[in-house]
């Protein structure tokens, strides 16, 4: 969001969560809305009423200090209390009382926004800092949008004639795969973090300014060809490019590549929202797991870069010193700059929008695919939680991996260079890929 968004603009915000979340839900039947695509995920029929649930917890209740409507509601959508694979043995509300129940809330969250004065985000002036920036409901709407996202991961794991379709990225230009391999990102202090951007969640603030020593980032994410030659390899037979939970978890589960992948003879084939497909050489890798991109990392002699340096080499502009909202700069992403919001339903190839680059020439750090970092999810100093624990504060440690960037599944609204996603390291039903790095050699840092 810009510096400072109006109430027009969290309406938009709002309307547009909900226009997606509609059109995740109303293409499937009632059948396939109740039922577990995977254990993995919620039936999407959860996820429906839960966007209500947390829409009228904080806009109804809490902004608008209005009574609750369905009280009863909330241990059902409370995702603490039932795991993921229990919730289809909830008494849920079937579909079309769930969307009566979104519209019901909807109108309600629509008059508070009506009465609400978005103040600074200033403690000074004594204004609830729920609503300064209009916080809560940029919070909501980016919620709703999480939700959207987790939603294209359940279509992407269910099985049965595709229901979802989109035009595919522009294909390649030529001179987008003679791209330099490697970036160098100059050592020095950057600011990490945010304090002024309205709706950044808690786990993105305070800035901080943080030390990078220079290193050698990937200019484009670890595509389908490379990650082909390190299966072909043999990378996932040989333990000296793992960890040993990694090796570990590799054996348990059998990974012999990315979900959704299966061998054709000699060649590899993809599922994709319901079609079959050739893996595209040129995409980014797509639905690895943490273990998968480290261990490719270190076969390729490489590493996963840290948070730090993933975020220095997304915002750190040289020229100014400061930190940028994006990789471009500060303005909104647009159709050029990066694959987002689910206009197309796959990455985009390698190396593709050369509008979106950083300064350090480094591109697609946002959009098309989640990178994995080498970090723990951890509070950055003086973090504090805001407004519920529940969002960051209880998955501080080093049980989750950080990814950075958005996928092509996430909303410009949920997306900024600061913004920080976090999995187990396991998990690879998400949209998550990655691009690695090196530190500089004694004499070649600058
Ligand atoms: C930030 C994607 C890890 O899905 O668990 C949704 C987002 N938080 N509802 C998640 C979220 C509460 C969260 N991630
Ligand atoms: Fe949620």
């Amino acid at each position: 969001m810009n510096a400072h968004p109006t109430p027009g603009d969290a309406a938009t915000a709002l309307a547009s969560s909900r226009q997606r979340t509609l059109a995740l839900t109303d293409c499937l039947d009632e059948a396939e809305l109740l039922a577990q695509h995977s254990p993995l995920m919620s039936p999407l029929v959860w996820d429906l009423a839960h966007v209500g649930n947390q829409e009228e917890i904080w806009l109804v209740r809490e902004a608008g200090r209005r009574p609750a409507l369905r009280p009863d509601l909330d241990q059902l959508y409370d995702a603490f209390r039932h795991a993921r694979a229990d919730r289809t043995a909830l008494p849920l509300l079937p579909p079309d009382a769930a969307r009566g129940y979104l519209r019901q809330v909807r109108e309600q969250a629509l008059e508070v926004l009506d009465a609400a004065v978005f103040g600074q985000d200033d403690p000074s002036t004594g204004q609830d800092p729920l609503l300064a920036g209009g916080f809560v409901f940029g919070m909501v709407a980016q919620h709703e949008q999480q939700h959207a996202e987790t939603m294209l991961a359940t279509h992407q794991l269910r099985s049965g004639p595709a229901v979802l379709a989109a035009p595919p990225p522009p294909p390649a230009r030529p001179d987008e795969t003679a791209l330099p391999r490697e970036v160098l990102v100059p050592g020095g202090p950057f600011t990490m973090g945010t304090d002024t951007d309205p709706w950044a969640l808690d786990n993105e603030r305070p800035a901080h300014v943080v030390d990078v020593a220079p290193f050698w980032l990937d200019t484009v994410p670890v595509s389908n060809a490379d990650y082909r030659e390190f299966i072909a390899d043999d990378g996932y037979a040989d333990p000296r490019w793992w960890t040993p939970q990694g090796w570990a978890h590799r054996q348990r589960a059998g990974l012999e590549a990315p979900l959704f992948w299966q061998r054709d003879g000699r060649d590899w084939l993809r599922r994709r929202f319901g079609r079959t497909e050739p893996v595209p050489p040129l995409e980014p890798v797509l639905h690895v797991c943490w273990y998968e991109a480290d261990a490719y990392a270190r076969w390729a002699g490489r590493r996963l870069p840290t948070e730090a340096e993933w975020e220095k080499a997304a915002r750190h502009d040289p020229a100014t010193g400061r930190s940028r909202r994006h990789p471009w700069g500060d303005g909104a992403p647009a159709p050029e700059h990066a694959n987002l919001g689910q206009r197309h339903l796959q990455p985009a190839p390698v190396g593709s929008y050369p509008a979106g680059a950083a300064p350090s020439g480094a591109r697609q750090l946002t959009g098309d695919v989640w990178e994995w970092t080498a970090s723990d999810f951890l509070p950055y100093p003086g973090f504090t939680v805001f407004p519920y624990q529940e969002y960051s504060d209880v998955f501080f440690g080093p049980e989750y991996k950080v990814l950075r960037g958005g996928a092509f599944g996430v909303d410009p609204v949920a997306c900024r260079g600061t913004f920080r996603n976090w999995d187990h390291p396991i998990r690879r039903q998400i949209f998550s890929g990655f691009r690695t790095a090196r530190d500089t050699a004694p004499g070649e840092a600058r």
